[in-house]
């Protein structure tokens, strides 16, 4: 009889490196204190060797002969996840949704079978009793008729009943309550984590289901566990935001079957997450006139421009060492715009507190925030307000010149749209896109550098 051996190994949090002994450092990812004890099986199980058989399973075959047919997708019925899923749920496809909890990774979840009835549905819950689902589900509203509940977190059991059911669409709420009898460890540890996504995987690759697995993410804003899970999954999807407020973005950083970096806006509301698919209307100023520190950036987030407003505060520091903070902006490349405002065009900041903050909750890497986040920055320093109908695109170089940004015509196509009267853009941006467009509403005012956008922007101050 084969007895199985166990030993202890460590696993890093973070990335999921093994080690067999711990350390302070993990030395594949280089973070403190992320090392974990787990316990794992060593012995060898009485299966078929590993090695492949010639004659037997699949054979090298020339790429020309790969069926490459558009692989089969699923609409789910909701505009916005359609689309950052790349038109569709791609069939036999693992999805992962993370997100911190409250922010509505299950409320989303059930969602989607309840808006498409026409797909039978398997709805794993480890998390939730099924009569809390219901109760949730009512909340919701929409078409039960096609949804099952069913209430387990043993994985053998659950990929059991999946073959005998065999669904339209699988969802298991999450992946760190559920667990595998082949792993010693418990449920929510780094390789009960790993053998529970195996296990989807193979289920969904062998079956052509598609499954929705949701996992939790830690402070530090990673995928609770490892890392290792994102290699695993074909998409991963993100919620973000705050989730005091009432928008929710679900950001895709993963997928193998669409483009990333998309983003899919929602509001939670009473009844779910409805879509909100003009996001400029939640990060466009509902104030009046009239207000310094203001200014909006015509930005791009995946392949969708849209407008939102950044907020800044400069204030006389009280303390010895002034304070810089940003929320939803790095806070290193504030830093560096300010030194440029301090060193290309001779303002005194060095002795200000400046406070920056962007709309809606929104997390913005687009380098055209950065003409917008200066403007903002000496509106508020001058306490000299921006038109309302004014918005920014370009990207600050260290020399204090304004730099043209990718797709500088998409931005100011939405900007026209949305009612702007005037655009500030880098002197040297193509504008090849606009013909034949309907911009004739906005000015585009073509600014080469800090000094000539403080002329043009404060004229007359
Ligand atoms: P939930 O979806 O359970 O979050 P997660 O699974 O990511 O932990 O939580 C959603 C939050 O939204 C919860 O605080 C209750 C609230 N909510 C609504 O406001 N409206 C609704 O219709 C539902 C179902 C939940
Ligand atoms: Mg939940």
């Amino acid at each position: 009889m084969a007895t199985v051996k166990t030993k202890t190994v460590w696993f890093c949090k973070a990335c999921g490196n093994e080690s067999p002994k711990w350390m302070g450092r993990c030395p594949a990812c280089g973070e403190w204190n992320t090392m974990v004890e787990e316990t794992v099986a060593t012995g060898k199980k009485n299966g078929p060797a590993a090695v492949s058989v010639p004659g037997s399973g699949h054979k090298p075959m020339p790429l020309s002969h790969i069926d490459s047919s558009v692989e089969n997708r699923i609409s789910l019925n909701n505009g916005e996840v359609d689309r950052i899923l790349g038109g569709g749920l791609v069939e036999g496809s693992l999805v992962l949704i993370g997100g911190e909890p409250g922010i509505g990774k299950s409320t989303l979840s059930l969602q989607i079978p309840l808006h498409c009835p026409h797909l039978k549905t398997l709805y794993v819950t480890g998390e939730e009793s099924a009569k809390q689902v219901k109760l949730r589900a009512a909340r919701i509203g929409g078409d039960d008729s096609s949804c099952m509940i069913y209430s387990e977190t043993l994985m053998e059991n659950i990929i059991a009943e999946a073959r005998a059911m065999m669904p339209d669409l699988m969802v298991v709420d999450s992946v760190q309550t559920m667990f595998s009898q082949n792993v010693e460890s418990s449920p929510g540890s780094v390789t009960q984590i790993k053998e529970t996504a195996a296990m989807l995987l193979r289920f969904a690759k062998e079956t052509g289901v598609p499954v929705i697995l949701i996992g939790h993410i830690t402070k530090e804003g990673s995928i609770a566990g490892p890392k290792i899970l994102e290699h695993i999954v074909d998409v991963v999807l993100q919620f973000e935001g705050d989730n005091r407020g009432t928008y929710r973005l679900l950001r895709s950083i993963k997928n193998r079957f669409g483009s990333t970096s998309e983003l899919a806006v929602f509001e939670m509301t009473g009844k779910g997450l409805r879509e909100v698919s003009n996001p400029s209307e939640m990060l466009i100023p509902m104030h009046e006139e009239g207000l310094s520190g203001v200014a909006v950036s015509a930005m791009l987030d995946g392949t969708r421009p849209f407008l939102i407003e950044v907020q800044a505060l400069v204030s006389s520091a009280a303390y010895g060492t002034p304070q810089r903070s940003a929320t939803g902006f790095d806070v290193r490349r504030l830093n560096m715009l300010l030194a440029v405002l301090e060193k290309r065009a001779g303002f005194k900041l060095s002795v200000k507190d400046v406070f920056l903050n962007m709309a809606g909750g929104l997390k913005v890497s687009d380098p055209a925030c950065d003409l917008a986040v200066i403007s903002a920055v000496l509106s508020s320093n001058f306490d000299f307000a921006i038109p309302s109908d004014t918005c920014f695109a370009g990207e600050i170089g260290l020399s204090g010149e304004i730099r043209p940004v990718a797709q500088t015509d998409r931005r100011i196509i939405e900007a026209a749209r949305l009612g702007f009267r005037r655009i500030f853009v880098s002197s040297f941006s193509s504008l090849e896109g606009l013909e034949g467009q309907d911009v004739n509403g906005i000015e585009v005012v073509k600014v080469a550098d800090v000094p000539s956008l403080c002329r043009t922007l404060f004229k007359g101050n």
